[in-house]
Formats: structure tokens, sequence, C-alpha cells
């Protein structure tokens, strides 16, 4: 078969394969303890299930309009009102099935041949993968262990170029954890706002996920509106990663754009997961916050239990529930690390490698799983990596 040239650009999520991997181990009568997964161990709080139910018995099982249900939309504008202070309109709204598609959309319609986009590396391996497939040239904004994984801004000013057109951000991160200050984000706006045509696309689907300070959103300083395309979802926040639903925030001219893309690929999000998604927004956030008390309870368990284990060094993660330690002082790879993890610790988690170049020497570690097995699989690593070293 003879693919589109494109094809061989395209990366991956190795999450899937280690998961794969684990499954096949687990069929074998091994046991496998899953840190490697980026989804929250919670259930989706039953008055959004109970929401999407009643949505199913009520009809909401045809074609909704491809930018998403009016309702929805405005919930959406309503909602980033109030955590954004962003004072937006439903028009700019395009609702998803999960939030992948915005990115796929916006790097779409952004980035071609000639045009650079500079992204978090490590970071979420879906950007630098849609920044090659559309031909464009990725730019690394190294996030640095001696800064608690923030980027260096000095350096991102030197990167940007008559050349690029869009900056990733994400924050909080996956997979380094840290999330961007008021001040790194004023910085970066007064970076972006000097050069006429340059985006940025704000990953914020771990907003409601944060254990210090508040969540700020770079589209809500002077001028950024226009200028930011924030990602956004329900399948973390809520829980709801089989429903696929997210959505984009952005300026009015570029909606038609992405409807386009969804008209051409999705047609639109599901009917009954939106009408669930205006309960999660409008409805008690209670379960989102015992969600985030039980994940901060973790993130201090790992993050002790990981500095304990000789050559492992793991700032503390300021976001999102993933610990991304250096793994250097053991002497192994990345990628050694994984697989050793898996098969004489039974710890399933992934190699930095897998987020960029600047993850080779570290892992990470999901703490979506109970306290009981974060605990057992802290000491299984223990004993692997002392008797590795
Ligand atoms: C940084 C980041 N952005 C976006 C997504 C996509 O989320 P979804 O498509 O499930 O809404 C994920 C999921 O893992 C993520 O980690």
């Amino acid at each position: 078969m003879t693919l589109a040239a494109r094809m061989m650009e395209l990366g991956t999520e190795t999450a899937f394969e280690v998961l794969a991997k684990a499954r096949a181990l687990e069929a074998l009568g091994k046991e496998i303890i899953h840190l490697e997964i980026g989804e929250p161990d919670f259930d989706t709080p039953q008055h959004i299930v109970e929401a999407g139910v009643d949505a199913l018995r009520n009809g909401f099982t045809h074609y909704g309009p491809t930018p998403g249900l009016p309702q929805l939309r405005e919930a959406i504008a309503r909602n980033s009102r109030e955590v954004r202070g962003l004072d937006l309109d439903p028009a700019h709204v395009v609702v998803t099935p999960g939030a992948k598609p915005i990115m796929f959309y916006v790097l779409l319609a952004l980035a071609e041949p000639g045009v650079e986009v500079i992204y978090p590396n490590p970071g979420f391996p879906i950007y630098e993968s849609m920044i090659k497939f559309t031909g464009a040239t990725p730019v690394p904004m190294q996030l640095l262990e001696d800064k608690a994984y923030h980027p260096d801004l000095d350096d991102l000013a030197k990167k940007i170029t008559d050349r690029t057109r869009l900056i990733i951000l994400n924050s909080p991160e996956n997979p380094c954890g840290s999330a961007l200050t008021r001040d790194e984000l004023g910085t970066i706006a007064n970076l972006a706002i000097r050069r006429d045509g340059l985006y940025v696309m704000a990953d914020e689907i771990y907003k409601d996920i944060l254990y210090t300070g508040e969540h700020h959103s770079i589209a809500a300083f002077p001028g950024m509106a226009e200028r930011t395309i924030i990602l956004d979802g329900f399948s973390k926040s809520y829980a709801m990663t089989g429903w696929r639903l997210g959505y984009g925030i952005m300026p009015q001219e570029l909606v038609p754009h992405i409807v386009k893309l969804a008209v051409n690929s999705v047609s639109c999000a599901a009917s009954f997961s939106q009408i669930a998604a205006v309960a999660a927004l409008d409805g008690p956030q209670d379960d989102v916050q015992q969600m985030v008390a039980e994940f901060a309870q973790r993130r201090r368990l790992i993050t002790d239990g990981l500095r304990a284990i000789p050559g492992i060094n793991c700032p503390e993660p300021e976001g999102a529930f993933y610990a991304f330690p250096s793994i250097k002082g053991t002497g192994m790879s990345s990628g050694e690390f994984e697989e050793r993890a898996m098969s004489e610790a039974g710890v399933a988690l992934l190699a930095g490698s897998a987020f960029g170049e600047f993850g080779e020497g570290y892992v990470r570690l999901s703490y979506a799983n109970s306290q009981e097995n974060i605990q057992k699989a802290l000491e299984n690593l223990d004993r692997f990596v002392r008797s590795a070293t």
C-alpha cells in the first residue's frame, strides 16, 4: 500500500500501547498496577449520568448543530465568564467529540509548511505529532526540572520569529504537572501581542485539578481573547473521558473554519453527551472538589514515596494528576525503566521520552489510582530500583 507521505509524520500516544502490554501480562496471571492511564479513576458524578440518561429518553439521539447545542454553548460561555473572567458570547464556542479534535482542527487551520509552532516539551505527544503532520516546523519550548518544569521565558522570546504562527501552552501540564503563574502568562501575552498573526492555543483541560492558587487563562489578558484558542473539555474535570466531549473558545473569525473541519470529519458531538455536560457545568461542583482533594492526598504520597527511592528526584506537581520524576540517577534510560518497571516491579508507567526529546531521563506516573495501589507500586519500585542499581 502506498500511504500519503504525511502519514510518516504522525506520532502516537504510547499510553494505549503500554496499557495493551499490561493487559497481555495480566492475561498470563501477572499482577500489574496501572499508573500509565491519563484518566480519572472516578465514575462520572451521578447527577450528570442521570441527565445523560434522561436526554437519551427524551430523544437527544439525533444529529445536532455542528458547533454544538445552543444550551451547551451558552453554559460554556457562562462558565468561562465565572472561572476565567472572559466575557465572550456563545458564538465563540465550538463543541467537539473530546477536546482532542480542537487540537487537530486548530493545527490544520493554522499550521502549514514554512510556519513554526512552539510547543511544550516534555508535553502531550499529540502536539508534536500534529505539527509535523501539517508540515509545519515544531519548535520545542523546554520545561526545566530545576525550574519545577516551568519554561525559561527569555529563551521563549528568542524562539519567536516572523514565521511563528502559534504557541501552544498547557497549564496545568501533562506530563510535568506544572502550572504557569499569572506573571508568566502575562509575559507570554506581551510577547504574543507584539507580533501580528501570532496566536496561542491554551490547553486548559486540567484547569480544575490545581493544588495551589487559582487557574489563570492567558485569554483574559488585555487583547488576548482575540489571539487565543482555549481548549477545554469534560474528560478530566468531570471524569467523562468516555462521553467524548470537549470544546474550543476562539476568536470569532476562526469559528467558521473550525466548524468546516468538524462538518468534514465528525458532523457534531453526541447530543445526549452535550445535555449531560450542561448538567456538569450548571450543577453542584462538590464531586469535582472531592476528586481534587483525593488527588491532593495521592500527590503527597507519590511525591514523598518517589523522593525516597535512590536515584530518583521528583519535583512537586502543581496540577493535573501526574508525577514526572527524573530517573537519571538510576543509570537507566526512560525506555529501559518503563520496560523493567512493568516486568520486574509490576508497575505500568510511561517513559518520559514518549513526551518529546526533553523527556529522556524521566518517567510519568499517573496517580489516578487508589492510595493503596500507589503505596504498593512505590514499594515495588523501591525494591526494583535498589536491586537494579
Ligand atoms: C494535555 C491534554 N490535552 C487534551 C487531552 C484530550 O482530552 P479529551 O480528548 O479526552 O477531551 C488530554 C487527554 O489526555 C490531555 O492530556
